[in-house]
């Protein structure tokens, strides 16, 4: 190697350590991922209200895979509750809006209790919420990645079995749909079926003057899903609902006719995609 040059070796996805995918979750007809390439772009509010807006019609369960920040038990109100087992298995906790979950959140002591486990731990974690739990009958079952692309959504990604594919979550501005791209790149690496992309957080109307603002701008994601070729699903707009939501517990599609009207538009699109 020449003097001054840093030679850095990149294994191929399926090195011998990689975690293997589950044989024992099984009787789930459609599991979707829901991903994106950076954090905070609102995975976690999209796989809760995408999930609420789908269990209105079918049976619906969550899987929060991030083990770190698992927000999803309190985006359906469930926060405070523990988990019950039956016959070794462990039962999902029914929310009143017709979803079930499953998350870290539910093994932790208080909401503030950060979960300092190593990698192995938390691979060990995300098996048990496939395998030990109970997902036999569910028509969907949601998966809500951690942020990004890194070792944390490789190995969820590489454990879960027969997928039907992944949703990218995008906010407009360039810098997120760079990110975007590696998300999808990284799916495809994985062999995974690239359902679509949604762009969220795209612009603002006022509830007051009704202007729209784009704070975000709005328009890249779509753009991007044409420039590769593959599905956009739809926008949503930035709501002051959605931003509740993480307050109340209250998803946005119960709570706002608009909001409810956009992710049923989006559900019935993924449904018909994956079910085709
Ligand atoms: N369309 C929207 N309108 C208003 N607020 C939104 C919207 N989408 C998401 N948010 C807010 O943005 C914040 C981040 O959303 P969320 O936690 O769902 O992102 P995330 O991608 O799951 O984050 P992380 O990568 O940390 O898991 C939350 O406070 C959420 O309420
Ligand atoms: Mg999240």
């Amino acid at each position: 190697m020449a003097k001054g040059k840093i030679k850095i070796n990149t294994p191929p996805p399926s090195t011998p350590t990689a975690p293997q995918p589950s044989t024992k979750y099984s009787g789930v007809k459609h599991t979707i991922m829901i991903m994106s390439g950076k954090g905070g772009v609102g995975k976690s509010t999209f796989s809760v209200n995408l999930a609420v807006s789908m269990g209105k019609t079918k049976n619906v369960g969550i899987i929060d895979a991030d083990i770190n920040g698992p927000d999803d038990p309190m985006l359906l109100g469930v926060s405070k509750d523990k988990l019950h087992v039956e016959n070794n298995k462990i039962i999902p906790m029914k929310t009143k809006y017709g979803v079930d979950v499953i998350s870290m959140a539910f093994f932790l002591p208080d909401d503030s209790t950060a979960v300092i486990w190593r990698g192995a731990l938390r691979h060990k974690a995300i098996q048990q919420f496939l395998e030990d739990a109970t997902w036999e009958g569910k028509d969907y079952v949601i998966i809500d990645f951690p942020p990004g692309t890194g070792d944390e959504a490789l190995s969820v990604a590489q454990m879960i079995p027969e997928v039907d594919g992944v949703v990218i979550v995008v906010t407009p501005q360039d810098l997120a749909l760079l990110d975007a791209k590696k998300a999808i790149n990284f799916a495809e690496q994985l062999h995974l079926k690239v359902i679509g992309i949604v762009e969220n957080m795209s612009g603002f109307s006022c509830p007051h003057c009704g202007t729209v603002t784009n704070i975000f701008k709005t328009g890249g994601a779509e753009a991007l899903a044409k420039e590769l070729n593959i599905e956009f699903l739809g926008k949503i707009p930035i709501y002051p609902e959605i931003v509740q939501h993480a307050d109340t517990g209250v998803p946005a599609v119960e709570s706002s006719e608009e909001v409810r009207k956009i992710y049923n538009e989006i559900s019935s699109r993924i449904a018909s995609l994956v079910e085709k």
